[in-house]
């Protein structure tokens, strides 16, 4: 392994959240798997994708238009440029926040040449008004723009080429019924257990030129949150770590003091988990805690508390969600290494 420039930007940034950061995202395309064959993990999602693309490829027709579920992290932005790839097609990339106007979308749309894929990241963030556009262009291929303003306003009708649409969304009920209703196919991705995760780090791991036992990859495959792109992250510190330190081979020592290094512990909490946890076991101990407040004890938006830290916590049962906020339970109690007084509250 050689020496190597830090990255201090991505050094700034958390380590454990699923969600990436403007910077991550330019660089996690080196590590995205290129065809279904390198995509690890997602067994059945993977044979099924492989009938539609298989029998799409077969009969020569455009593939039909895809949704992608799960929570960020596990290869839904990945799949879609697979599923590109391996169609032979052209790849167009947005996303719903971007497009806030229905001209936005046409403009898009009418871009597109035959074939081609249409990505759409967060498609459930997408207003109403593009939603309605998008409906009849899934369905007919048919684009209604309105032009003018007013009393000469009309509307005017384009034909589109042949697309597939794939659209990406970390929560499938915030997607409206007559949007899903007009997927071909929904593909739900989920967690990834520690082999599968393994198996990823391994591979993430030749392809950045770093020597790593088994050992540790399961190591940093166990403090991931079930998530490839956490696995990713915490695999490219221990190489910082290892690079400073002149070593050549990351084994499962190297790895442990990496992470310890970084502060994260053997259940893959970071230092805010530990402070959300600190707080409803500490001075909130037995009193639901609102989001806000518990946000601004820690010194963090409530978005991101929600979106970043919070499903984890609760997936893992140490924090639970009451009508009037958030408890810490047992479990939560017994990794900060406190005493609960009230043991049979939950
Ligand atoms: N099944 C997988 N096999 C290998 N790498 C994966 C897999 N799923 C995700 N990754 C890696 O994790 C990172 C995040 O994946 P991405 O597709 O951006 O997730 P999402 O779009 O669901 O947030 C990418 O760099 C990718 O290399
Ligand atoms: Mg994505």
């Amino acid at each position: 392994m050689t020496k190597h420039e830090l990255d201090l930007d991505a050094l700034r940034a958390p380590l454990v959240t699923a969600l990436a950061t403007e910077h991550e995202r330019r660089s996690e395309a080196s590590l995205r798997p290129a065809t279904l064959g390198e995509f690890v993990g997602q067994r059945d999602l993977v044979g099924h994708l492989n009938v539609v693309l298989g029998s799409a490829r077969s009969r020569a027709q455009t593939l039909d238009h895809l949704l992608f579920a799960g929570p960020p992290g596990l290869g839904k932005t990945s799949l879609a440029s697979i599923v590109a790839n391996e169609m032979g097609a052209g790849l167009r990339v947005t996303s719903g926040p971007v497009l806030s106007r229905p001209g936005d979308l046409a403009a898009l749309m009418t871009d597109l040449q035959d074939g081609d894929v249409l990505f759409i990241d967060e498609i459930h963030r997408m207003s109403r008004a593009v939603e309605e556009v998008l409906y009849p262009a899934m369905e007919d291929r048919r684009l209604d723009v309105m032009i003018g303003r007013g009393p000469s306003a009309r509307s005017i009708r384009l034909d589109l080429p042949n697309f597939t649409l794939i659209g990406a969304t970390t929560r499938t009920g915030l997607v409206a019924a007559p949007l899903r209703d007009r997927f071909g196919f929904i593909g739900q991705l989920d967690l990834y257990d520690a082999d599968e995760l393994a198996h990823i780090v391994e591979r993430s791991a030749a392809l950045l030129e770093v020597q790593i036992t088994t050992e540790a990859a399961h190591a940093i495959a166990s403090r991931s949150r079930g998530t490839p792109r956490v696995a990713n992250r915490l695999l490219r510190r221990v190489r910082d770590y290892a690079s400073y330190h002149e070593l050549t081979l990351v084994n499962d020592q190297v790895s442990l003091d990496a992470l310890e290094l970084f502060g994260v512990d053997e259940l893959g909490l970071d230092k805010i988990d530990r402070r959300i946890l600190g707080l409803l076991c500490g001075p909130f101990a037995q009193m639901p805690v609102g989001l806000t407040t518990l946000a601004h004890a820690c010194g963090e938006e409530p978005t991101t508390i929600e979106e970043a830290y919070e499903p984890f916590l609760l997936r893992e049962g140490l924090i639970v969600r009451t009508p009037r906020g958030r408890v810490a339970t047992e479990r939560a109690f017994s990794h900060v290494g406190r005493q609960s007084n009230a043991p049979g509250l939950f």
